[in-house]
């Protein structure tokens, strides 16, 4: 039995209808559901911790997304197992977002949009492929797929990650002290991080000005990666030639943010790659499936390393 819990009303809808969608009847319920005492897995997205506590068959947290850093993992810990979603299309999805947004800089895009404000005619010189250094952080189930496939495309890739890897054509950097090298080759600097304690901010002044002069970021990880005023100084002073940002702090983002009406600024509510609702209802049912008949679960967070 799963349990749907959520204290985002959004949130619960959307996985109450899914799983009606796409799950057998009687194999799903809601918290305050008499059932819910028979529940052995939680589907979550920010779930209250303690209504999920009072249930006594409850043995695994399944975050509805990729990330696991809507759930009090202080709580989880040595209670529970955690798994996240890992789905192709959600590679996919990210890698055609990230695609689209590293041609929006290698094509100026963003200097003819502005251009065009002003009714300036004006043709820049196009770039190849091979002449676009791109650096992701984070290479990951996610970062990975992007950074291979961007490489097939002819880019110059980068990636960072915290153990060492290996990847065909991705030129691979991990740990603190290959970080400054890996920022001074990227003109383009994606985040695919998870966050955690180590990672929360990683995206300020410190690293921005190891970048290029006139380096792009586009932060696809979390909201809370990205100190939004170190961003706006940088872009103000001009060592950020602009940002497109798909994550933020506070979601939705607040009316009056800064970050809204920010010249070079390019903003998506939190839509650069979802799994499909039939996905993610699938993996969770066949982790409960698995549970049950005590077997190895699929996409198992490492609750020490936070991701
Ligand atoms: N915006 C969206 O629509 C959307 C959609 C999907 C996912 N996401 C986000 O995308 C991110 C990546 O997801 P994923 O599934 O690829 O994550 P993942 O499989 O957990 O991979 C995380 C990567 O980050 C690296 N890392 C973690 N902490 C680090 C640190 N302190 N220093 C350097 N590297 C570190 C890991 O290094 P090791 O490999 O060495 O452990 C790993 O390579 C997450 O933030 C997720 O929430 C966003």
């Amino acid at each position: 039995m799963i349990v749907i819990a959520s204290t985002k009303p959004y949130a619960q809808k959307m996985l109450l209808d899914a799983f009606q969608a796409f799950a057998p009847e009687n194999s799903f319920c809601l918290p305050d559901d008499a059932c819910a005492t028979q529940a052995t897995t939680a589907a979550c997205w920010f779930p209250d911790m303690d209504q999920l506590e009072s249930l006594p068959d409850l043995q695994l947290i399944h975050s509805m997304g990729a990330g696991v850093e809507h759930l009090d993992l202080k709580k989880i810990e040595y209670k529970y197992q955690l798994c996240r979603i890992v789905d192709a299309h959600h590679k996919q999805g990210m890698l055609n977002y990230l695609h689209w947004g590293i041609l929006y800089y290698q094509r100026c895009f963003d200097l003819y949009a502005h251009n065009q404000q002003q009714q300036i005619w004006h043709q820049y010189s196009q770039l190849s492929e091979h002449d676009v250094k791109v650096g992701i952080m984070g290479l990951g189930e996610i970062g990975s797929f992007v950074a291979q496939k961007l490489a097939n495309y002819g880019y110059q890739i980068s990636g960072w990650s915290k153990s060492s890897k290996s990847i065909e054509s991705v030129t691979c950097y991990s740990g603190e002290a290959q970080f400054e090298q890996f920022l001074s080759q990227s003109q383009i600097l994606i985040n695919l991080l998870p966050l955690t304690t180590e990672t929360r901010h990683i995206l300020s002044n410190k690293t921005f000005e190891k970048l290029p002069k006139g380096a792009a970021v586009i932060n696809s990880g979390r909201g809370a990666h990205l100190n939004s005023n170190d961003l706006l100084a940088c872009l103000q002073s001009g060592q950020l030639r602009g940002a497109i940002l798909d994550v933020f702090e506070q979601e939705p983002l607040i009316p009056e943010h800064p970050l809204w009406t920010t010249q070079n600024v390019l903003i998506t509510p939190h839509v650069a790659s979802h799994a499909p609702l039939k996905v993610v209802v699938e993996q969770i049912l066949e982790n409960d499936k698995r549970l049950i008949n005590r077997q190895p679960l699929m996409n198992v967070v490492n609750l020490q390393r936070g991701y």
